[in-house]
């Protein structure tokens, strides 16, 4: 007997349910695992024909803004085939993690409707290039197929390109023949247009005919006219691209300057294939998720491999959802991938939280449980998974969290709106959210008619919608909207943004025929016995610029900026401040203030100190060396503090950097988690002693071939690196301490050139992301000494409290002084660690407890006498000459509670708003006379708008008064390092509040 037969049910492409019976070859060895198959790919090529292996790159496009994410296994080869990079070797093969969810190969719409299509997958693929082309293409592909996975060619296809005259492209009859040649039955060779075998990575980038093959797991009769039908059953398996051709942006195909071999089996395809299976879901690379997903919901019935009508209630659907989703999710978190940056990425997670709770009634949880089974899996095959398992737990956590509260917060809303509007419904659950909800408030209220593209980027700008959600609300709405046109627009918008906001930024027209500045010796510099020395470049003067406008010769005093035809001072970039300087030339002087790159003409922009510069002027550059070795220091060490945020909490990833010569910040996500002062104890000793270790700080330059070669490097999401001259700026230790990142900063070349590094400030921005700020070198040595003179301070203030008890007055003066001084801006030269300041507020804490039991039997007096001194002092007139109060109670600090009606009692006669903060508590509260209510202005609101919002709380009327005439703000609970920040923004907004609409 040939064949065995499988009892299975599938579904055709008509919608029709249909019981067969598929055959599975006996030539297949169904035990083979997917280990395996993908084992035999690469020992094929490696080492039966010469490839080398390459390891997949991370599915995160970092030199490629043309892609959301890594959709084939050749996009980390698009600089060889494009003649931009040399290829490292003719031949490779490798097994690449791919995801396609988005531009032109988008399959998230098919994931769980039917068994081949999923978010993730890998794609094994060989390579030539410019080596070996069609012929031998075809056959090792023939060869592997048939020969080593043994599957038998009756049940094989094969496609060609069958030519297309827009494009001035012939069919491809050479293919044709090779496989007629190999021994293929020419029935089974069939032609196919552009949509089918001609390929292309993106919307532009390098493209051309391809050849595929189908495989048929039927394999009763010949299927050759079901063949690219979207059969479940006959689907393609291997695709093989002739690269020869690059899609330009005006849609013009151009030849490139080699030919090149390009080819993608699918991986989980397959594998279905030899293990003769329905569906990917069934074979091993799914089947431990699917048992998985049961074990761990009770009550939930197994996967049953049914599809369509026959999956009647949807779970198995949802199960694969689930499966494929939780792939998608574990994998590209390991690679760094951010939510927050990646709106369908959000989407994926979302549906997966919401799958858990509502099929698999998980409330949380499962997402990550599952994760690490993905873990285990794929782990062995690409490491980095398992590397960066805590940045994928602490992510996963910290969506589900938002998600959770989102949900919540938008739940009573969402009740009200769908009472007026039951289309509402038709919104994805999961995409349900405050800001989707005020959007549709907005567009509901503006009765527009048809969403353009300008419309539809302000909802993307403000409200972080994506087409797709535009698209459902415009739905709900019966909006008109075009999802395409304002993708396609927001893409290119994208693409130009940076070039565009230089350009827009300085409206500078340069003319097109001044060369480019060679820069390149901003990094010559080196260090001797008497430190570092910065060669002087001699330099041409190209052109002038002076308001914005060309001129051949700028004057003493004359601000304007030099084109030069080299420099080796550092135009900003990467985060790290533009170099200052001077220009000496023969009769003249130029000080330099700062650098613009404008399409890499750099403009030295500045004044003219003394004669007079033209355009031809030869002249001496020197930059400012303190600044310049500052910003060195200053850059490495925010390398070593973005490593040592990672190695303390696991899962971090850069959002921002600033370097400057006085002090340096980086904004790092850490997902839910914070930074507290005994991390920063920690991260201190972590550079302290990298510091003390004098370790060469190495510098490589590197292509992007070699960029993904690294097994840990800092990658930062969002950035697009390029292609070429990378430079890579490394720090480690040896032992647990790397710090590896792409860099174009001037950078110091020891450790021990830092000489001291200290925090100084730490914010939190938003949900995710702290700020923090340090320095090093002489500036950390002096927030070191302002530490010690302030510590003698605190320490007089504690020794002549027992003097001064009965003049609480006098303490409080000298604990305001002292808190002033705590408050400093980075480049002040008051500037205090952070460790110390965070122990000084600690201290003035113990200062102002033993005030308050002085304050407990004053403390009538206290109020009293501050509400007074206000009424003299502190009202303050409306826009319409109306008298108000706004007032933080300093006394509140003091004491141990604040009856706060006690203060707005003494102010009868006027609208009076305060705060006041107690035992790291906020309170406020507000009272607005009768005849001082208008339309805009009553209690309610003012309190709302400003205080209530800058403190995240909400406002409710005092007990048995209405709203409008007396309310009282929930009490918060405010870190002692934020409250001034906060108090001086709260403050702020209800002055002007009152002030205009009083
Ligand atoms: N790059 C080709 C594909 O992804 C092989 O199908």
């Amino acid at each position: 007997m040939l064949n065995k037969y499988v009892h299975v049910t599938l579904r055709y492409k008509t919608g029709h349910l249909n019981f067969v019976f598929r055959k599975i070859s006996k030539y297949l060895d169904k035990d083979i695992s997917s280990k395996v198959i993908r084992e035999k790919f690469l020992n094929y090529f490696i080492e039966e024909k010469g490839h080398k292996f390459v390891k997949s790159s991370p599915v995160i496009p970092f030199c490629d803004p043309t892609v959301p994410f890594v959709n084939a296994g050749m996009n980390q080869f698009k600089g060889i085939f494009l003649g931009l990079q040399t290829p490292q070797y003719p031949k490779v093969v490798n097994s690449q993690k791919c995801i396609r969810i988005g531009g032109k190969h988008n399959d998230l719409n098919n994931v769980g409707r039917d068994g081949y299509h999923h978010t993730f997958f890998e794609m094994l693929g060989n390579w030539s290039f410019g080596n070996y082309f069609k012929k031998e293409a075809c056959q090792m592909a023939w060869e592997l197929l048939t020969k080593v996975y043994k599957l038998p060619a009756s049940r094989l296809y094969v496609t060609y390109f069958s030519g297309n005259t827009e494009l001035n492209l012939p069919p491809d009859e050479e293919t044709k023949h090779i496989w007629s040649t190999i021994g293929v039955e020419e029935e089974r060779i069939l032609p196919f247009g552009e949509t089918d075998n001609f390929w292309e990575m993106g919307l532009v980038g390098p493209c051309g005919p391809c050849t595929e093959i189908h495989y048929d797991h039927m394999g009763t009769v010949n299927r050759a006219q079901l063949v690219n039908r979207g059969l479940h059953d006959l689907t393609e398996i291997w695709n093989i691209v002739f690269i020869e051709h690059n899609r330009k942006q005006d849609g013009s195909v151009q030849l490139l300057p080699k030919k090149h071999i390009d080819t993608g089996l699918g991986f989980e395809r397959l594998t279905c294939a030899l293990q003769g299976k329905v569906s990917s879901y069934d074979t091993d690379n799914f089947t431990y998720l699917m048992k998985a997903i049961q074990k761990n919901c009770s009550g939930i019935s197994e996967y049953s491999g049914h599809f369509g009508e026959q999956d009647w209630n949807n779970v198995d659907m949802s199960y694969r959802t689930l499966a494929d989703h939780v792939r998608m999710i574990t994998v590209s978190l390991g690679d760094g991938a951010i939510p927050e940056q990646n709106h369908k990425l959000r989407r994926i997670l979302r549906k997966c939280f919401y799958l858990s709770e509502t099929v698999f009634k998980k409330d949380k949880g499962l997402t990550k449980e599952l994760s690490n089974y993905v873990v285990e899996n794929l782990g062995q095959v690409y490491p980095e998974i398992e590397r960066n398992v805590d940045q994928i737990h602490q992510i996963i956590d910290y969506e589900e969290n938002v998600y959770h509260n989102l949900r919540k917060s938008s739940e009573k809303e969402l009740q009200k709106l769908i009472k007026e509007n039951a289309k509402l419904t038709t919104i994805d659950p999961i995409d349900i959210a405050p800001n989707v909800l005020t959007a549709y408030k907005e567009l509901h209220e503006s009765k527009c008619k048809i969403i353009d593209d300008k419309l539809a980027y302000r909802l993307y700008d403000t409200h972080g919608m994506d087409e797709e959600l535009i698209l459902q609300v415009s739905n709900v709405l019966d909006i008109e909207f075009n999802p395409l046109s304002f993708a396609k627009g927001l893409d290119d918008a994208k693409l130009e943004s940076k070039k565009k906001s230089a350009e827009m930024k300085f409206s500078i027209n340069i003319e097109p025929t001044i060369p480019r500045t060679d820069d390149s010796s901003k990094y010559f510099y080196s260090k001797g016995r008497r430190g570092y020395s910065f060669p002087p470049v001699e330099c041409k003067v190209l052109n002038i610029i002076q308001n914005d406008l060309s001129t051949s010769e700028a004057g003493e005093n004359c601000v304007c900026s030099l084109i030069l035809d080299k420099t080796n001072m550092y135009c900003a970039a990467g985060g790290q401040d533009s170099d200052r300087g001077t220009i000496i030339f023969e009769h003249s002087q130029f000080d330099v203030k700062e650098l613009l790159n404008i399409d890499g003409r750099i403009l030295h922009r500045g004044v003219v100190r003394s004669g007079t510069v033209r355009s031809g002027s030869l002249g001496t550059i020197k930059p400012d060396e303190a600044a310049r070795i500052a910003n060195m220091c200053n850059h490495t060490g925010t390398h070593l503090l973005n490593a040592a945020v990672k190695k303390i909490k696991r899962a971090s990833c850069q959002k921002s950097s600033k370097v400057t010569d006085s002090y340096l910040n980086l904004d790092v996500a850490i997902f839910g988690a914070k930074l507290d002062i005994s991390d920063v104890v920690s991260i201190e000793d972590t550079i302290s002693s990298l510091i003390k270790k004098q370790i060469e700080v190495k510098v490589s330059i590197v292509d992007s071939q070699q960029l993904y070669k690294y097994d840990e490097i800092t990658l930062i999401p969002g950035e697009v690196y390029p292609d070429n001259n990378i430079r890579i700026i490394e720090v480690t230790d040896g032992s647990a301490f790397i710090s590896r990142e792409p860099c174009c900063g001037t950078h110091v070349l020891n450790t021990s050139d830092l000489e001291d590094f200290c925090v100084i400030g730490m914010k939190s921005l938003g949900r995710s992301t702290q700020s923090v700020t340090a320095v090093t070198g002489d500036r950390a040595k002096l927030a070191r000494q302002n530490a010690v003179r302030l510590s003698e301070e605190i320490s007089l203030l504690k020794k002549s409290l027992g003097d001064n008890m009965d003049k609480p007055e006098l303490i409080e003066v000298a604990v305001g002084r002292i808190k002033k001084k705590l408050n400093f801006d980075a480049r002040d030269n008051t500037i205090i660690p952070l460790v110390f300041k965070d122990a000084a507020l600690a201290d003035l804490q113990v200062v102002n407890g033993q005030l308050k039991q002085i304050g407990k039997q004053n403390l009538k007096n206290f109020i009293e006498m501050e509400m007074e001194d206000a009424l003299q002092s502190n009202i303050g007139t409306s826009k319409s000459n109306k008298k108000y109060i706004v007032h933080y109670l300093r006394s509140s600090v003091v004491l141990d509670s604040v009856p706060l009606q006690k203060a707005t009692k003494l102010c009868p006669n006027m609208p009076v708003l305060i705060v006041s903060y107690s035992d790291n508590i906020v309170k406020a509260r507000c009272c607005v006379p009768k005849e001082f209510q208008n339309e805009y202005f009553d209690a309610q609101t003012w309190l709302t708008e400003t205080v209530a919002t800058v403190f995240d709380s909400e406002v409710r009327p005092s007990k048995n008064q209405a709203g409008d005439a007396i309310c009282n703000m929930k009490p918060k609970k405010v870190h002692i390092q934020e409250w001034d920040t906060l108090l001086k923004e709260a403050m702020k907004l209800a002055k002007k509040y009152v002030h205009d609409n009083l």
